[in-house]
């Protein structure tokens, strides 16, 4: 399989270039800031004939096209694309309560968090048309659950990943014609940059775990939001 995982430096985006290289999958992996890959590149001493690195700076249309164009030469088909990138408001104070959050944070976490995604679907949709069986995985939060939303914080995040829930389900329907599957997932509360040394799961496991789903998942449960076992969430 073409899989094209954007984020692909770290936490989670990593793990998901770590297990399908291992499976002898041709991997596109994009990295942002070139002097955090360290770990891609030793991945890639390993797989260097599977596994190809790219910049790619989501929120930029340019980056978003310059990655196709560079993806589209080198391969027909696209099997997988996994959004993966995204941020957690800015700067240390990730919490924005009523009454402190900056439109200015929440545009940002917006752009990269939601319009992003979009925009990279909608860039690679002619490589995914030419799969047999195209998926397109978007790495949300059951932070961005209306229906699961308990307790109030951040703003920018919660809304962000509520905003790409949508444009996953609306996306849903219209690629169902296209047999393109969309699945929207709730990785855990993992252990990465973004989720802390005291979250609940290991990389390896929600990943593992979001694997089996997306497998088990076909074009009939496009358009569902899953947690990183499998199972279905409240939007
Ligand atoms: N960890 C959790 O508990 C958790 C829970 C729910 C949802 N999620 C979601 O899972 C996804 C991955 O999270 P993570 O925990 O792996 O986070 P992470 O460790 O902070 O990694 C974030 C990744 O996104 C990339 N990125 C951020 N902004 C970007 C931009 N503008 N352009 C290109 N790449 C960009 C980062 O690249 P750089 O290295 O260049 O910054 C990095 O590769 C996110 O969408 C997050 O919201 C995570």
């Amino acid at each position: 399989m073409n899989i094209f995982i954007t984020g692909g430096n770290r936490g989670i985006g990593l793990e998901f270039v770590k297990q399908f290289v291992s499976k002898g999958n041709t991997i596109f992996a994009s990295y942002r800031n070139p002097n955090g890959i360290s770990e891609l590149e030793s991945i890639k001493a390993t797989y260097p004939n599977n596994l190809h690195l790219i910049s790619l700076e989501v929120s930029n249309p340019e980056s978003v096209q310059n990655c196709y164009n560079i993806i589209s030469s080198q391969i027909s088909k696209l099997d997988l694309l996994i959004n993966c990138a995204g941020i957690i408001s800015g700067g240390s104070q990730r919490n924005y309560p009523l009454g402190t959050m900056a439109a200015e944070d929440i545009q940002r976490v917006f752009s990269v968090n939601a319009i992003s995604p979009l925009r990279i679907c909608e860039q690679f949709l002619p490589l995914l048309e030419k799969s047999d069986m195209p998926r397109i995985i978007n790495i949300s939060s059951k932070m961005g659950s209306i229906g699961l939303k308990k307790v109030t914080g951040n703003y920018s995040y919660c809304a962000s990943k509520s905003a790409l829930n949508m444009f996953s389900k609306m996306m849903a329907i219209d690629l169902q014609d296209k047999n393109i599957t969309v699945l929207t997932f709730h990785p855990g509360w993992v252990r990465t940059d973004m989720g802390g040394q005291n979250a609940e799961i290991s990389p390896s496991e929600s990943i593992s775990g979001m694997i089996t789903a997306i497998f088990s998942h076909t074009l009939e449960d496009s358009g569902k939001f899953l947690d990183w076992n499998g199972k279905e969430l409240p939007w």
